[in-house]
């Protein structure tokens, strides 16, 4: 964990005593309310008309789902979902114009934008406190299999449709793979759904963070538990912390906050509306729990090392895609094997259209290709023309609405 927050720490210690008013200063005046306002607050701040929407999943946990109506004749719902450590704001920072949120609804889809377990939109449980640990015991797993069922459920039951689309970035993607396969009868309930940046065999990932969890896997693990760290970077981690007071003041530290956030996902920020960023780090990250990292670690351990990249050809070794490794007693009980059991990907039906780039640290095109390889529904897979396209910017990239989301759109038609 000390090397996941050390580029935050390092970035803090830089630049101390720098006041938030400078800060605010650089974003445009008509946007600054914005780092204190919620998801729903910034679309009604656009004239457009918000709601918030409780969902309840089976296991207690109290989910916050964020729908924007539309203005259009409507033609029928769209799910959203975040990736890891983000929220529904993914998907409207960027403004009306740029936000994908606001895209689908001005072409008159009902759009909903979901919020994970842990995310500073979804804290709360019908018996469980969020401070305790037993809150925070659940992985992406738990997401997959509990979380997105039930904002479908709710979503369908709403609107009383048979069907909705559903788009994903990352561990949004990760999740819908587990729902597919654990749940099939949530295929029949998704007309297409697109993966921005699809993670779900990660043995190529690149991210030097990631790697770091999976080669310290043991010992993250278990100075976790000693500390009590359940959750990463809870809700305005950065806002209330150093985000404020650190990005945005120069282009010195603009720079270094950039790259702190694209050391996560890959570097070159070509694509960064840099004036943007005091507002996204006010928004990202939103919170997660550390299983939910440790199990993306496990993948990687799963397949080969980075060591192991230089010597070994890139293709020729491929990790699992499967349930949290508990250790083999613990294996043993939950699933009767010592290892844990792999997401059965035949079970996924869905219609599928995957978005991948060169320049993705976590969603490499080996993986994805190994992956696109083993789905028998999937009916398009996408190289970003623009090579140095990354992982942050499928949410916040100036050019996403022509790579990404126009595609998106025009695809959407034929379902
Ligand atoms: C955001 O909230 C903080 C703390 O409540 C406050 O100091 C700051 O002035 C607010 N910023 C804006 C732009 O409203
Ligand atoms: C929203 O509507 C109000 C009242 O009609 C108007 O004054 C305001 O300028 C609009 N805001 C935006 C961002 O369009
Ligand atoms: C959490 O849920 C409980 C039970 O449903 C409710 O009483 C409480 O107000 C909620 N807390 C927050 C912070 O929303
Ligand atoms: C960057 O964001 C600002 C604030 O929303 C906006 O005015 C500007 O047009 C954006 N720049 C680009 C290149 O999209």
């Amino acid at each position: 964990m000390f090397i996941l927050t050390f580029p935050f720490i390092f970035l803090s210690t830089i630049i101390k005593n720098s006041s938030t008013e400078n800060i605010l200063k650089t974003l445009p005046p008509s946007i600054q309310d914005e780092v204190n306002l919620t998801t729903p607050e910034i679309i009604a701040k656009y004239n457009y008309s918000s709601e918030s929407h409780n969902v309840v999943t089976e296991d207690g946990y109290i989910l916050t789902l964020h729908r924007i109506l539309p203005k259009k004749p409507y033609k029928g719902s769209v799910l959203v979902m975040h990736g890891i450590l983000a929220s529904s704001a993914d998907w409207i920072i960027t403004g009306p114009q740029h936000g994908l949120g606001y895209l689908l609804s001005d072409e008159g889809y009902d759009v909903w934008l979901g919020n994970a377990r842990g995310n500073r939109y979804s804290k709360n449980h019908t018996t469980l406190n969020p401070e305790s640990k037993k809150f925070w015991d659940f992985s992406w797993h738990e997401i997959g299999l509990y979380d997105v069922p039930a904002m479908i459920d709710h979503i369908l039951e709403v609107t009383k449709q048979e069907k909705i689309f559903h788009i994903a970035h990352s561990q949004g993607t990760t999740t819908f793979y587990v729902m597919c396969s654990l749940r099939p009868e949530y295929n029949s309930k998704i007309r297409a759904h697109f993966s921005l940046a699809p993670v779900a065999f990660v043995s190529h990932m690149f991210s030097p963070i990631f790697h770091a969890i999976a080669a310290a896997d043991v010992i993250v693990e278990n100075v976790a538990a000693f500390i009590n760290l359940n959750e990463i970077m809870p809700e305005g981690g950065l806002v209330s912390t150093l985000g404020q007071e650190v990005c945005g003041l120069n282009t010195l530290t603009t720079i270094l906050c950039s790259n702190t956030l694209f050391a996560i996902c890959g570097f070159d920020c070509k694509q960064l509306n840099t004036t943007l960023l005091p507002l996204i780090l006010a928004h990202v990250p939103a919170g997660c729990s550390t299983k939910q990292l440790l199990h993306y670690g496990q993948e990687i351990n799963s397949g080969i090392k980075l060591y192991e990249m230089m010597i070994v050809r890139k293709n020729t070794l491929l990790g699992h895609f499967r349930q949290y490794d508990y250790g083999f007693w613990t294996n043993l009980k939950r699933y009767h094997s010592l290892k844990p059991p792999d997401y059965d990907l035949s079970q996924i039906t869905t219609p599928l259209y995957f978005f991948y780039s060169k320049n993705d640290w976590i969603s490499s095109a080996w993986d994805v290709g190994i992956f696109a390889k083993k789905l028998r529904s999937l009916k398009g897979k996408f190289l970003i023309s623009y090579d140095s396209f990354n992982h942050m910017d499928y949410l916040f990239g100036i050019d996403a609405r022509k790579y990404v989301y126009n595609k998106i759109i025009s695809l959407m038609t034929r379902h």
